[in-house]
């Protein structure tokens, strides 16, 4: 596969960066001195909260419809509807039926509506497609469209001027746009910087296209990453990705979830997809290395794993969890999000050492504290802040450190009150017993 054979000119990163500029902020590279020889693009800090934002107002504007259709796992939907709302354009978002609920709750919110969808990436992009065809309206892909990569490849224009000695570039790959687009960045600039994509390790279809030299589709997977679960190489991103990409990495839920507490304790508010590429890093040992769209780190890291990137297959996941004080945390539950499960309520009784009545009042407080509203109402602020699995980590970190506990933290994203993510957190606490 040549150059020719990718349909997006490179210059096309430029006119997107000239269309979006009054709609997006120019991020800064944060450096931390927990994390030496790492720089970290704090696209959590984009008005919607994520790089997501840039390829939506690229599209948005380019399109000029009035009225919208886009697939999304959360972030997309954020960016389209807040788009939505600056420019007046109505807004329609298609979610998984897995998808976070905070994250449909911050686009109604922000005006848009939301049709949630059975089936995994691939069925929520057919019927986005179906719709948009039988109402008119201009369908926003979260990814394969051309004018979405240029737009997600501003991250990369942005990167590669504020820091042109930059030795590599590791960049999480959901639908493939971020990448795509720092790819072409990449060229544009004639940057010689590695490019490195991180995918979930259960769903590497990036990695096993660029191998087999064509599509190859991988069945739905859970992850904690949850923006990361593609399934299918985009049609316009794969040949993009094979002309330029120099390496692309699986990285499994535990690898991922020790990256967001190192970046957490960094003061880094990463969501589980932007940690994907610290999880990689992390097993990688690249000096001067930039973290797109989220966070890095080597340093102190005592839930570091030893190596992210050994593949775990998902049958001995369970067994391959971090140590708890407690009895073991049972099989499969890190993978089952969200997951309000009824189960949950029925155990209620076993809590020990904390109780929901101060749970609820520790996760209402740190809203107030650190949100500046005692609410969980999905607002542009409260996403603005990094999103509701975020502030759910947080919450459960500080639990850790208070209680010195390792809990099950993949079980506590993305519950739509304090009160029913106190009841999660205070059952898996009681997974140890108060005599222990
Ligand atoms: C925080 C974050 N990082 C990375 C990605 C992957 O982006 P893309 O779909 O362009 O590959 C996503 C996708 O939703 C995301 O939400």
């Amino acid at each position: 596969m040549t150059a020719a054979d990718t349909r997006i000119a490179p210059a096309a990163v430029q006119a997107a960066a000239d269309r979006i500029a009054p709609h997006v902020r120019h991020t800064p590279l944060l450096r931390r001195d927990a994390l030496p020889g790492l720089l970290v693009k704090a696209e959590h800090l984009q008005h919607s909260g994520s790089f997501k934002l840039r390829g939506a107002a690229n599209a948005m504007l380019a399109l000029g419809a009035d009225e919208v259709v886009a697939g999304s796992s959360g972030n997309h939907g954020i960016a389209v509807a807040t788009l939505g709302r600056a420019l007046g354009v109505g807004v329609t978002v298609v979610m998984a039926a897995g998808a976070a609920e905070a994250k449909e709750a911050a686009i109604r919110a922000l005006g848009g509506r939301v049709v949630r969808v059975p089936g995994g990436v691939t069925d929520r992009d057919r019927y986005a497609r179906d719709l948009a065809a039988r109402t008119g309206a201009a369908l926003v892909p979260s990814s394969d469209h051309e004018l979405v990569v240029a737009g997600q490849g501003t991250v990369g224009l942005e990167v590669l001027r504020d820091a042109p000695g930059l030795d590599t570039i590791f960049v999480p790959v959901g639908g493939g746009g971020l990448l795509a687009g720092v790819c072409l960045a990449a060229a544009h600039l004639r940057s010689a910087v590695r490019i490195i994509g991180v995918e979930p390790d259960r769903a590497r279809r990036y990695a096993r296209s660029v191998a087999a030299g064509r599509p190859v589709e991988v069945p739905p997977v859970d992850s904690v990453a949850d923006g990361l679960r593609g399934q299918r190489p985009g049609e316009v991103i794969l040949p993009v990705v094979r002309h330029r990409v120099d390496e692309l990495i699986g990285v499994d839920d535990r690898a991922v979830l020790r990256a967001m507490a190192l970046l957490h304790r960094a003061g880094i508010p990463a969501e589980p997809s932007g940690a994907a590429a610290l999880a990689a890093h992390s097993g990688s040992g690249s000096p001067d290395a930039a973290l797109s769209s989220s966070p890095a780190a080597t340093a102190p890291r005592p839930w570091a794993p030893s190596d992210p990137r050994t593949p775990t297959p998902a049958a001995d996941r369970p067994s391959d969890r971090p140590p708890t004080r407690g009895r073991p945390i049972p099989a499969g539950r890190a993978a089952r999000l969200p997951c309000p499960h009824p189960h949950h309520f029925r155990r209620r009784t076993a809590m020990n050492r904390i109780d929901t009545a101060e749970l609820t009042e520790l996760i209402t407080g740190y809203y107030r504290e650190t949100l500046g509203d005692d609410t969980l109402d999905a607002t542009s602020d409260f996403f603005e802040a990094g999103g509701d699995s975020l502030a759910a980590f947080q919450i459960v970190h500080r639990l850790q450190e208070l209680l010195d506990e390792e809990i099950a933290v993949a079980l506590v994203f993305t519950y739509p009150s304090p009160a029913e993510l106190a009841e999660v957190v205070v059952d898996d606490l009681s997974l140890a017993p108060a005599s222990a």
